[in-house]
């Protein structure tokens, strides 16, 4: 399965495709690796960066993948976690890039979770100010979201993602049969992201998702090749109209500004990003019904789903100041106003402006009454 980002509709005037499949790692017949990666133009050398989990289960394979193109691969390996997203570790990369001579045509692949593809992405942006990269995902997360669009970059004390840039991969390799080895919280994480392009964007996806999220969620092959797909093909689509999100591109934020304040407060530690943004998600929508934008029963339908699916539907015991007070650390709010996505119906997304105090006043509500009932 391919499908091409075309970043020409949003003049960046050149693209990329998503190659998907069931075992794009596995041993190929020599020439196959080697014809996709002529095919971007990728003719150097390959520097591999990776987290330790995930060299101990395919370190072999991504060495093998390589050699079979004739390239002997130059491996990095960092630790697992957020906090290898640091300046810490980008400062390591760019000293075994240094150490081993890496030049300019030269390319780098990410191969891990949105961990590794935030960093090694930004590594390529401004190693010898950019050199090519790859983006080979190997969690749910990073299949359906982080390794497409060209958001790289990495925390800083202060927050998350402060510094990075949009630098886009030359190809995406996805290979749905990674994701074998990656445990149930971290499948569910992923998919809270899955349900967020359904909401916003496509009811029917969305419908799909509440007939088959079980399947999905015991890693049947096929059902999770079609949320793969469905997902990519939407946010390519996004993207592929709005790069460095001057407009539509924020729809992709549905659920994220409450869910960034959910993990701030938590410190980011001990909830997972699709956690956070399931919480978020039941918010907005019963925000937008607060509104009248949406019934009730949209709000039942995206409740539901979540819950069904082993994600966090209750909004953590916060204080409204707090909420409102994390959000407005968010870089793209003003000092009284904050821009919702908000949703009319499931696939129907709407955009508005809402006051600081109408948020806090409608948290202080459904806090003390509907949601933790
Ligand atoms: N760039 C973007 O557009 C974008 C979008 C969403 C999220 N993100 C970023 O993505 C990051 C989160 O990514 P994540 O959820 O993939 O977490 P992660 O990269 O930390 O991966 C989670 C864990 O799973 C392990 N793992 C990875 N693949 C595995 C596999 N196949 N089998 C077993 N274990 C495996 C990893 O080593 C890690 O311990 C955050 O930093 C977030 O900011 C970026
Ligand atoms: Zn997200």
């Amino acid at each position: 399965m391919k499908i091409k980002v075309d970043l020409s509709r949003s003049g960046s005037g050149y693209g990329y495709e998503i190659l998907i499949g069931s075992d794009i790692i596995n041993p190929k017949p020599k020439g196959e690796i080697t014809d996709i990666l002529n095919s971007v133009g990728l003719r150097g050398r390959a520097f591999v960066i990776t987290s330790k989990t995930v060299s101990d289960l395919y370190g072999s394979l991504i060495t093998h993948f390589f050699e079979n193109a004739g390239i002997n691969p130059v491996t990095i390996i960092l630790p697992d976690g957020e906090n290898t997203k640091s300046k810490k570790y980008l400062f390591h990369i760019y000293d075994e890039l240094i150490n081993g001579k890496a030049e300019r045509r030269d390319f780098i692949i990410a191969f891990g979770g949105g961990v590794v593809g935030d960093l090694a992405g930004f590594a390529a942006a401004t190693y010898l100010r950019g050199i090519n990269f790859i983006q080979m995902p190997t969690t749910l997360l990073a299949d359906v979201d982080s390794s497409v669009g060209g958001k790289t970059g990495i925390n800083h004390s202060k927050g998350k993602n402060l510094i990075g840039a949009f630098y886009q991969p030359k190809v995406v390799l996805i290979d749905t049969g990674l994701l074998k080895s990656l445990d149930a919280r971290e499948l569910a994480n992923g998919f809270a992201e899955v349900i967020k392009y359904g909401v916003v964007l496509d009811s029917k996806f969305f419908s799909y998702l509440e007939n088959n999220c079980d399947r999905v969620l015991s890693y049947d092959e096929s059902a999770l090749a079609y949320v793969i797909e469905r997902s990519c093909a939407i946010k390519a689509d996004i993207v592929s109209e709005d790069e460095k999100e001057a407009g539509i591109r924020s729809v992709l934020n549905f659920g994220h500004s409450m869910g960034h304040a959910v993990e701030a407060l938590y410190n980011y530690e001990n909830i997972k990003h699709g956690e956070a943004i399931s919480i978020g998600m039941i918010f907005a929508t019963m925000l937008s019904k607060k509104i009248g934008l949406c019934t009730d029963e949209t709000v039942t339908r995206v409740k539901n789903l979540i819950e069904k699916s082993g994600l966090p539907v209750k909004i953590p015991e916060f204080t409204a100041e707090q909420y409102v007070n994390a959000m407005k650390l968010d870089k793209k709010v003003s000092e009284k106003q904050i821009k919702f996505v908000l949703i009319e119906d499931i696939g129907n997304y709407k955009l508005k402006k809402l006051d600081f105090g109408f948020i806090h006043d409608f948290i202080f509500d459904i806090c003390t009454k509907t949601v933790n009932r």
